[in-house]
């Protein structure tokens, strides 16, 4: 652990995780149905939002991921702004699982996208570009269609290494 104005060379990249570790960060659930009909589900941290005109969103999927492929290939997915009460389901969906979906309640969105039900907002996406960026990809959607779910909960949030709720 770093101490307060410590300055730590980019190349360590344990320092780099704990560093960039204290940007909090919400917790969204992408979705999409894979060419078999199969599920996919990957969880990101890495999702902001873009431009106003034309709609877009971000995320970044790093290389080694196996459920971005698949996604990207299905060109539409879901995007899940997950609450704070669905930890537990967060913790589910982030695993290699590949049936973890079928445990999940889920829906289906307006353009017949699987959704994860209980999540407090919604995007239907489709992917627009996608650009290279170290050993992860840059990921830019369109969105096609979204909505707010559940007024009722705080977002989940992501902050040094555990999930937080806000206070
Ligand atoms: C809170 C949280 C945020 C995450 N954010 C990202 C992310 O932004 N990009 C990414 O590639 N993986 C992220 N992951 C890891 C993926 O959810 C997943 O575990 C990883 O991609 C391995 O699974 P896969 O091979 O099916 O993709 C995150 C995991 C958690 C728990």
């Amino acid at each position: 652990m770093t101490t307060a104005n410590e300055r730590v060379s980019p190349l360590d990249q344990r320092s780099f995780r704990d560093v960039l570790g204290h940007y909090p960060t919400g917790v969204c659930a992408l979705t999409a149905i894979d060419d078999a009909g199969s599920p996919i589900v990957m969880v990101v941290g890495s999702f902001t939002s873009v431009s106003l005109d034309p709609p877009l969103v971000g995320f970044l999927p790093a290389k080694s991921s196996t459920s971005w492929p698949r996604i990207e290939q299905a060109r539409e997915f879901c995007v899940n702004i997950l609450g704070a009460d669905q930890e537990d389901v967060c913790r589910q969906l982030s695993s290699r699982d590949p049936d973890v979906y079928a445990r999940i309640p889920g829906g289906a969105s307006l353009h017949g996208l699987p959704t994860i039900a209980g999540a407090i907002a919604w995007m239907d996406c489709r992917v627009h570009a996608v650009h290279d960026a170290g050993d992860h990809v840059m990921v830019l959607a369109d969105v096609l269609d979204l909505g707010v779910a559940r007024t009722d909960v705080e977002p989940l949030v992501f902050f040094r290494g555990a999930y937080r709720a806000l206070a």
